[in-house]
């Protein structure tokens, strides 16, 4: 079937992250803004997505639900096989309500208190708040911003690898907010200086289905034998398929041993073992039969990104959109407006309007910048950025 992307639909009053007014006065200080900031799309779901929540919704009852069925493990490895030429065995897969609570977990079953986890700023928020809510020390390996390209910085990785109380790395591939998808090449330098250096690589791919044309995906532990021993890699349907509502993620796992620590933490100490009745038939419908509105929701991504880049190179060509190779979020470069990044967030909500999530959030390296969601009718999108185009210019007249 062919999906109508364009249509606005009225979030508010739905309890959405992302445009709810509470939370919107709460976070940002108004509720007088077009919300353009949390990683969700603005687009219905798949329509076996929708029809398999229906028909659980009309079964009346919500009781425990077990999710450990043959259709359910081969519905999330055929997915990876079929989309990301990835053989894994149903085995290897353990359920997580979502990557940010596996990380946690992980983060307390693999190191203990005052070890150090690198990661890579600017990148996604929470990994710094989970690391020093569970008592371990952030270690940042900036990404170099070089010819308006993003790439790793190898020499100082290596120097905080070799640190002995550094154990983990929490690797965010593709990399939100910067767009990268990063090569193989690449990932395989890092694992190298992993590998030497006994850490675990902890490979976040939440948005590893939304890669934009002409790159590809690497997944982390399938580029040679011995990083399936020092890897575990984070999936998901929620953002490819625009259901985190639904809390269902997939934490695969081939070493036995890793997997086996993993496990025990997650549902023995954690109690998270469990899935919510409506995740596990929405995960199955989606892995099954989502790739044709996957397919095309990307198309409109990647046409919104089109738009945006041709509208700033028309209307203000001194703001640069960092070339997007996945996810469905856009990391534009306002530091020619030469404002502070308060300046620049006080500007967005009280003079354009609009809630973005401003650069800083993400880490050093994010001075200057803002993210913008783009998974959103492109209609949303024009107002967002003609909204910020009169403000811009009505300050400089
Ligand atoms: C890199 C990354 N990891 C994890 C998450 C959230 O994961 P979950 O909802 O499964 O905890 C996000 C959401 O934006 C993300 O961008």
């Amino acid at each position: 079937m062919k999906y109508d992307f364009d249509k606005v639909i009225d979030r508010t009053n739905t309890h959405s992250v992302k445009w709810d007014k509470s939370l919107l006065e709460e976070f940002f200080g108004t509720t007088d803004v077009l919300p353009l900031w949390v990683a969700d799309m603005d687009f219905k779901c798949p329509q076996p997505v929708i029809d398999a929540v229906k028909k659980k919704a009309d079964e009346g009852i919500y009781g425990y639900s077990w999710h450990k069925t043959a259709e359910y493990f081969d519905s999330i490895s055929g997915w990876m096989k079929r989309r990301h030429n990835w053989e894994i065995d149903n085995d290897w897969i353990v359920f997580s309500p979502g990557i940010v609570p596996a990380i946690n977990v992980i983060l307390r079953t693999f190191s203990i208190p005052g070890d150090k986890i690198i990661v890579q700023s600017p990148v996604y928020y929470p990994f710094f708040s989970i690391i020093q809510n569970n008592g371990r020390q952030v270690v940042n390996n900036q990404l170099i911003y070089e010819n308006k390209k993003y790439s790793f910085d190898f020499d100082d990785f290596e120097e905080k690898a070799k640190d002995p109380l550094t154990k983990i790395f929490i690797l965010c591939s593709p990399h939100n907010p910067v767009g990268r998808v990063w090569t193989k090449n690449e990932l395989t330098k890092l694992g190298e200086i992993c590998l030497e250096n006994d850490i675990l690589v902890v490979s976040d791919e939440i948005h590893h289905d939304l890669i934009l044309k002409g790159y590809k995906h690497t997944i982390f532990s399938d580029i040679k034998e011995e990083f399936k021993d020092i890897s575990i890699i984070g999936t998901a349907p929620s953002k490819t398929f625009n259901i985190a509502g639904l809390k269902n993620s997939s934490i695969i796992i081939s070493n036995e041993k890793l997997r086996e620590r993993f496990t025990n933490a997650i549902s023995g100490q954690n109690s998270l073992s469990l899935p919510n009745a409506f995740s596990i038939v929405a995960t199955i419908a989606a892995y099954s039969e989502g790739d044709e509105w996957l397919d095309q929701v990307m198309d409109y991504v990647e046409d919104n990104f089109r738009f945006l880049k041709g509208y700033l190179e028309e209307y203000l060509p001194d703001i640069e959109m960092v070339k997007p190779e996945g996810t469905y979020l856009a990391w534009l470069d306002f530091s020619t407006l030469g404002m502070t990044d308060d300046e620049r967030k006080d500007f967005m909500l009280t003079k354009a309007k609009v809630a973005l999530d401003s650069g800083i959030m993400f880490g050093s390296g994010g001075e200057g910048f803002e993210r913008i969601n783009v998974a959103c009718p492109r209609i949303i999108l024009e107002e967002c950025m003609n909204w910020i185009y009169k403000a811009i210019k009505s300050e400089k007249e």
